[in-house]
Parts: structure tokens; sequence; C-alpha cells
């Protein structure tokens, strides 16, 4: 190829609401456990692709700073999924509209920018079920960041569905950031560590389905109250799971459990508002739009909490267009 080719792609993030953890096969990353997430409009990835001949090897720049190792490594094997043997090497770069050092989840829209930037790229014609079946290749909950709205990755299966539009079911996310530094051990590590020493591990596969059943019959419902029961159980079952392995994985914090006693605290007073943590120490709280502005303040108040973001329901991943 003579020309360079450039093409630019944005995903948002997910939180998941029904979690994913654990693997059913590692080397596929097929899940061990369906999940349900809501993509969330204020974290966006935006990531541009461009091909070129002259390029010995692949390049990355995440957030303006070039990158090798790993996060390289992972970039490469999505590229090489898309690409024939000889077609060009690409350069890279990819941006966060949100704050990354924090260990919000980037990897989920960072993959699903980069699914739908590499198949425009190099022509591989790939539809949405097959972009997200790549992503979740990279990282199983980036196959959720390919739509919008709340969106299911089934156990076992290859790609993630749209179970509801945003808008039929507005709710605002609040993101309480306790910590600013990036976390210790990520998402691969944990589960794996899990799976390898928690004897709760086999309880949190077995009970997962149904409340996952649960939250997804409460999004059709458009139950908030029945959605944010299923949401925390969910989550401290997980969490329960790693609390179990050995070494233990915990990622709260003090700060983590003020958030909660918070949310707690809300509710008592009469506010629908729900907890949920991922791999991190950050809570984030689910809400009716109009009771996030006092959710809001009530988290900012929080000892220990750095900051808030709030977001609603965000889109599908898209292309950019040809730069
Ligand atoms: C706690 O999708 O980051 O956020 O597939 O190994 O890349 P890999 O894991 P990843 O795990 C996300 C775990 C979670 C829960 C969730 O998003 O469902």
């Amino acid at each position: 190829m003579s020309s360079a080719r450039v093409v630019s792609a944005k995903a948002h993030a997910n939180i998941a609401l029904a979690k994913y953890w654990g693997k059913a096969d590692a080397v596929e990353n097929l899940p061990a456990v369906p999940s349900l997430s809501l993509t969330l409009a204020a974290l966006c990835t935006r990531t541009r692709v461009e091909l070129d001949a002259s390029l010995a090897a692949d390049e990355l720049e995440l957030d303006g700073a070039k990158t090798v190792g790993r996060p390289l490594e992972r970039i490469v094997a999505l590229l090489d999924r898309v690409r024939a043997a000889d077609a060009p090497r690409a350069r890279v770069s990819s941006s966060n509209d949100f704050p990354t050092a924090a260990g919000l989840a980037s990897s989920a829209s960072g993959f699903a920018a980069l699914a739908v930037a590499a198949n425009a790229a190099y022509g591989a014609g790939l539809g949405a079920a097959a972009l997200s079946s790549l992503a979740r290749r990279s990282s199983a909950s980036a196959a959720r960041s390919l739509f919008g709205g709340f969106v299911a990755l089934p156990a076992d299966a290859s790609e993630a569905e749209r179970v509801l539009d945003g808008a039929d079911f507005p709710l605002t996310m609040l993101i309480a950031v306790t910590r600013s530094g990036p976390k210790e051990i990520d998402s691969t590590a944990g589960m794996k560590h899990t799976l390898a020493t928690s004897p709760y591990y086999p309880a949190w596969v077995a009970h997962a389905p149904s409340l996952y059943a649960e939250v997804r019959r409460a999004v059709l419902a458009r139950d908030l109250e029945l959605l944010g029961a299923a949401v925390e159980q969910s989550a401290l079952m997980m969490h329960a799971s790693m609390f179990a392995a050995r070494p233990a994985l915990v990622y709260f914090t003090p700060a983590t459990l003020a958030a909660v006693e918070t949310v707690r605290a809300l509710r008592k007073s009469g506010t629908l508002a729900f907890y949920t943590m991922d791999a991190g120490p950050h809570v984030k709280v689910l809400t009716a739009p109009g009771d996030a502005p006092a959710v809001e303040r009530a988290l900012a108040d929080t000892p220990g909490v750095l900051r808030v973001l709030a977001s609603g329901a965000g889109p599908d991943a898209a292309l950019e267009g040809a730069a």
C-alpha cells in the first residue's frame, strides 16, 4: 500500500450492573458468568489508527505518551486478528476524556474503539456483532462497549447484545473517585488469582446467573429499586469471592466504605441510590436523574472522595470518519 490510511473511532466506557468476574476459557477469553452493563456518555475513548507501509512494527501512543510492553502487545494481538500477515503496520494513538490514572475502566472503551478503527483501516468488513466478539478477545468488558445503553454479555457467548436503549430507562451514574494513582492488580490477574485460590469462587459462578437474570428483568421493567438491590448483591458477591482468595484480594479502602455508607444513609432518608464497585476503590452510584444533584453533593462531601463524575447512558461505538 503506498498511501497512508487514517481512521478514527470513539467508544464509551461501561460499568457492569451484573458483574463479570472469571473466565470459562482463558485462551478465547470467554466469561464464566453473564454480565450486564450501562454504557456511559461521559467517559469516552478516541482511538486513531494510521496505516504506514514504512513502519517495521506497530507503534502505540496512550494519552500522548509512547507506550511499549504489555499494552502494545495487546494492541498488536487485536490488529493481527483483522489484518493479513503482509498488511502494513499501524501507528495507534488513543486518548481518554476522563482520568485514566485513577484506574477507571479504560480498557473496555479502548479496545472497543480500537476494534472499530482497525476494522475500517484494514477494510476487514466486520459487522457490530463480530466487532464485539473481536473486542471481547482483548478484554471481555470491551465487548459491551460496542453498544450504547444497557448491554448484556451472556456467559460463554462470543459477543454482547443491547438489552435496552439508554433513553428508555434514564438513569444517572455517579462515580466517586477515591484515589488518583493506578490500581495495583488488574482484572485479568485478579480473576486468575480468585479462580485459583478462593473457595467462594464456585459459589460466585453458581449464583451470578440468577443475579444477572434479576438485573436484566429489572432493566426491562424499568424498576430502579429492584435493579439496585440486584446490582449491590452482584458487586458484593463478586468482592466476597475476592476476599476469600489467598492472599485476599481487597480493592476497598476506607474511602470506598465511607462512600457506601453515604449511599446507605441516602436510602434511609428515602433517596433511591445504589452502589457498585469494580477492581478498584472507586464507588459508582446509580440513581434517578432527578435525584442525581443531591446524591452527587453527598458523595462529594464524603471523606476520602476526591471528585465525582456524573454520566447518563452513552451511545454505540462509532467511526469518526477518515481523518
Ligand atoms: C470488575 O474485562 O477488564 O470490571 O477480560 O481479563 O480483560 P479481561 O477483564 P476485564 O474485567 C472487568 C471486570 C469488572 C467487572 C465487569 O466489568 O463486568
